[in-house]
C-alpha cells in the first residue's frame, strides 16, 4: 500500500514550502495541511503570476488533485473564505478540489483579540506572532473549550460560540490594556456560512481511503522545525508540532503509514519574529542576503532577518523530523558572495558542540568557509549547467547531513527547479 510523504520546513518557516508543493503535486491525488493555520502564508510562482496561500494547500492549482485542511489546522473563516473567492477570481476550479476536515479548530474574533492583548503584555518580550489568533485558538484546543468546524452543522452552534465568546470577554479582563481590533463578527458568520458549502470530511478516512486505492497522499507543513511547540526555540516558537509526528496527528495518518519525508531549508537562514538566532548577521551582508532574497514575510510583510546556514540547527531538524530527502532552496539568493559562511558547530560557554542547546541564544557559531559561485543560477534548468562552487556547495551539506539533495531552487518560479 502507498504511503504518505511530508514535505516540511527545516527551519524557522518560509523555506519555500509552498513553491515545492506545487511542483510535486501532479505526483499526488492529495495535498493536505496537517498544522497551523493563517500565520503561514505559503508563495507560488508560475505564468508571471504569484499567488499567497494562507490556510489552502499549495496543490490547488493542479487539476485531478484534491485538497484536504486536515484536523490539525486552526481555521480563520474569514481568511479562508477571503483566498478562495481570490482563487476562484483568477480561474482556479476551488469547489471541486478543497475540502474540509469536521475536527479543524475554528479561530474566533476573540482570538485574534487574545493574541493582540497577550502579545502587547509580554512587551519587549513579545514573540513577534502574526497575530492570527493562532496560540488562543489552540490553547482554547488542548483547554478542551474550542469550536470545530464540525461543530458548526449543529443546532446549537450560536450557543457553543458564545459561550466561547464569553469565556474570553473573561479571560481579556486579566489584561491591563486591550488593543482595540476591529471584531467582525458578521463577516465571521457570514464566511462560516459560506465555507458550509463545502465537503466536510474525515481527513483520517479520506487519506486512508486513497491509501488504499493506491493514490499518493502528500501532507504540507507549515512553519518550520525550529518553530515546533516542542523541539522549536520555546517559547518564541507557534502553538502546533510543525514536525513529521504533527502530520500523524493533524491528518489522523498512523507512524506507520509515513513513507518519504522532504525536508526544505533554504541555502541559508532567515527568522521573522523574536527568538534565538546564532547566525544572524545584523550587518551589510545580511542586509545584502534580505534585498536579494526579498526576504519581507508574505503574510505579515516584515523584514525577514538573515543569516548564514547554520548545521547543528538543520541536522537537529533532520533528526527529529526523520528527513529522507533534502530540498534546498534560494540557492540563486548567495550568487552575489565571493565566500559563503557555514555554521558547523556552536560554542556554548566553554563547550563545542553540534547540539542543541536549551537556551538557542547561547550558541554562537563556529564557521566554515567556502568559495562562492559569483554567477547567475536563475536560468540554469540542468544540474550539470551548476558551477563547480555549488556542486561543491550541496556535496559539502550532503556529506554533513548524510542525506541526499534531490531538488535545488534557483528561483521563486515554479520553472526554476532542478530535480537530481
Ligand atoms: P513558505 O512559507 O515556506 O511557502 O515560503 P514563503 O512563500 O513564505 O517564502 C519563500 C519566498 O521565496 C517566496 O517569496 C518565494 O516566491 C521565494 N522563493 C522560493 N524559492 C525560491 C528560490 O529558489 N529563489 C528565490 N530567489 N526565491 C524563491
Ligand atoms: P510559513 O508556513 C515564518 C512565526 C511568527 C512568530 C512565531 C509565532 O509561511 O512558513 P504565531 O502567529 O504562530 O503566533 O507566531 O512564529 N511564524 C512564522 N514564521 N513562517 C511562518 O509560516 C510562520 N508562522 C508563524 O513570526 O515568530
Ligand atoms: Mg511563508
Amino acid at each position: 500500500m502507498k504511503k504518505v510523504d511530508v514535505l516540511l520546513g527545516l527551519q524557522w518557516g518560509d523555506e519555500g514550502k509552498g513553491k515545492i508543493v506545487d511542483v510535486i503535486t501532479p505526483n499526488y491525488k492529495i495535498v493536505s495541511r496537517f498544522q497551523g493555520g493563517p500565520n503561514a502564508g505559503h508563495t507560488l510562482e508560475f505564468n508571471q503570476q504569484k499567488y499567497v496561500l494562507h490556510t489552502i494547500p499549495s496543490g490547488i492549482f493542479r487539476d485531478n488533485t484534491l485538497n484536504i485542511i486536515g484536523n490539525g489546522v486552526v481555521i480563520d473563516p474569514i481568511i479562508l473564505q477571503k483566498e478562495i473567492n481570490q482563487l476562484e477570481a483568477s480561474g482556479v476550479d476551488v469547489r471541486s478540489k478543497l475540502r474540509i476536515s469536521r475536527s479543524a479548530h475554528l479561530i474566533l474574533p476573540t482570538h485574534r483579540l487574545l493574541d493582540a492583548a497577550s502579545e502587547h503584555a509580554k512587551g519587549k518580550d513579545k514573540i513577534g506572532s502574526t497575530l492570527k489568533g493562532i496560540g488562543p485558538t489552540y490553547m482554547d484546543k488542548t483547554g478542551r473549550n474550542g469550536l470545530r468546524f464540525g461543530d458548526l452543522f449543529q443546532p446549537d452552534a450560536q450557543e457553543r460560540y458564545d459561550r466561547l465568546k464569553q469565556k474570553h470577554h473573561e479571560f481579556l479582563q486579566a489584561f491591563n490594556e486591550i488593543p482595540s481590533i476591529e471584531l467582525n463578527e458578521n463577516a465571521w458568520w457570514d464566511a462560516v456560512h459560506f465555507l458550509k458549502q463545502f465537503p466536510v470530511v474525515d481527513s483520517s478516512l479520506e487519506i486512508d481511503t486513497a491509501l488504499k486505492n493506491n493514490e499518493s497522499v502528500l501532507a504540507e507543513g507549515a512553519q518550520g522545525t525550529m518553530l515546533d511547540i516542542d523541539f522549536g526555540t520555546y517559547p518564541f516558537v507557534t502553538s502546533s508540532n510543525t514536525v513529521t509526528a504533527g502530520a500523524c496527528t493533524g491528518l489522523g495518518v498512523a507512524p506507520n503509514r509515513i513513507g518519504e519525508v522532504m525536508g526544505i531549508f533554504k541555502a541559508y537562514c532567515t527568522r521573522v519574529g523574536s527568538g534565538p538566532f546564532p547566525t544572524e548577521l545584523n550587518d551589510e551582508v545580511g542586509e545584502a542576503m534580505r534585498k536579494e532574497g526579498r526576504e519581507f514575510g508574505s503574510t505579515t510583510g516584515r523584514a525577514r532577518r538573515c543569516g548564514w546556514l547554520d548545521l547543528p540547527a538543520l541536522k537537529y531538524a533532520i533528526r527529529i523530523n526523520g528527513v529522507t530527502q533534502l530540498i534546498m532552496m534560494k540557492a540563486d539568493v548567495l550568487s552575489i558572495f565571493e565566500d559563503i559562511l557555514v555554521c558547523t558547530g556552536y560554542h556554548v560557554g566553554e563547550l563545542t558542540t553540534n547540539e542543541i542547546p536549551l537556551y538557542l541564544e547561547d550558541a554562537k557559531p563556529v564557521y566554515t568557509k567556502l568559495s562562492g559561485w559569483k554567477s547567475d543560477l536563475t536560468t540554469i534548468r540542468k544540474e550539470s549547467d551548476f558551477p563547480k562552487e555549488l556542486t561543491d556547495y550541496i556535496r559539502f551539506i550532503e556529506a554533513e547531513t548524510g542525506v541526499p539533495i534531490s531538488i535545488v531552487s534557483v528561483g521563486p518560479d515554479r520553472e526554476q527547479t532542478i530535480l537530481r
